[in-house]
């Protein structure tokens, strides 16, 4: 294989870390995503859209190994995994920010970054925690967010953007191969928005692959690399952002509604 012929293949044929295929989900019979396939790269920042209730959620938390799936596989670096359990997930390397919150209230900032993931040494057969370490670590993955915020603070005492802070910290101290993150902009100032999304392309530049999602379109279009969008618990497709328009997405986001609204419109012109 000559140089030219091996950049083409680079280029063409980005290393996929994950992918799904026919994933899906029921709760009592009722099916909330159905048959869903989706590949992430090395590298690559992959947006999920749609509107609530779409399935984004129920399926990052397949991935997450929250909720088994129903049917279909998924697969790490080429296996085949299933996951029983988050610790399971998390052995793969993946890591989620979820949507909704979790710190320990009473925990400080350190404590809810570590919490489960206690680092420790044996010295003499006596196990101990190594504190002064995990501080280190807790306050350069807060440092690395952009924030001024003392890593002893206890979680209460946060406000809703700096414990989002604190949950996407939580994840990053263990530098995940695949980063999921569920709506995590949206309790956020403008400020910390626009921080968080340089953070995210520079963890993209590190060669973490990323599943972004969001419900601001200017965030879709500035971050991703491919979006996909589902809809009533289906995918409705995965578009390269480049080929991608804020109102192409709007319009797989909504489908029929879209047609309806517009024709809503029309009749409301022709009324007056
Ligand atoms: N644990 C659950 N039990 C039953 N239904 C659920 C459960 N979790 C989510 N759902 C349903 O699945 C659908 C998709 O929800 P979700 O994945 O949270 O959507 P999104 O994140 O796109 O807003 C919704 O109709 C929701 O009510
Ligand atoms: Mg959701």
């Amino acid at each position: 294989m000559n140089e030219e012929t091996k950049e083409r293949v680079a280029v063409e044929d980005p290393r996929v870390v994950l992918e799904v295929e026919g994933i899906g989900k029921e709760f009592n019979g009722v099916w909330v995503l159905q048959d869903i396939a989706l590949q992430l790269a090395e590298g690559e920042i992959h947006t999920l859209v749609g509107e609530n209730g779409a399935g984004k959620s129920t399926f990052i938390k397949l991935l997450s190994g929250v909720h088994k799936p129903s049917q279909g596989k998924i697969r790490v670096d080429g296996r085949d995994l299933t996951f029983s359990s988050v610790r399971e997930s998390e052995i793969a390397g993946i890591r989620t920010v979820h949507q909704e919150i979790n710190l320990v209230p009473f925990f400080t900032v350190c404590q809810n970054i570590f919490i489960g993931a206690e680092e420790s040494t044996r010295v003499a057969g006596i196990g101990f925690v190594k504190d002064r370490e995990m501080k280190k670590k807790a306050e350069r993955a807060i440092g690395l967010l952009g924030v001024k915020l003392p890593v002893t603070t206890p979680a209460h005492e946060l406000d809703a953007s700096m414990e989002r802070i604190v949950q996407i910290a939580k994840v990053l101290v263990h530098s995940p191969k695949v980063l999921i993150l569920d709506e995590p902009t949206t309790p956020l100032s403008e400020e910390e928005r626009k921080t968080l999304l340089q953070i995210i392309k520079g963890l993209k530049k590190t060669g973490m692959a990323i599943i972004f999602i969001t419900h601001n379109i200017e965030e879709v279009m500035e971050v991703s690399d491919r979006v996909t969008v589902f809809r009533d618990g289906h995918k409705i497709g995965t578009v390269e952002r480049k080929d991608a328009s804020p109102a192409g997405i709007v319009a797989m986001m909504l489908g029929q509604e879209l047609q309806r609204l517009q024709a809503g419109g029309l009749l409301f012109l022709r009324g007056r």
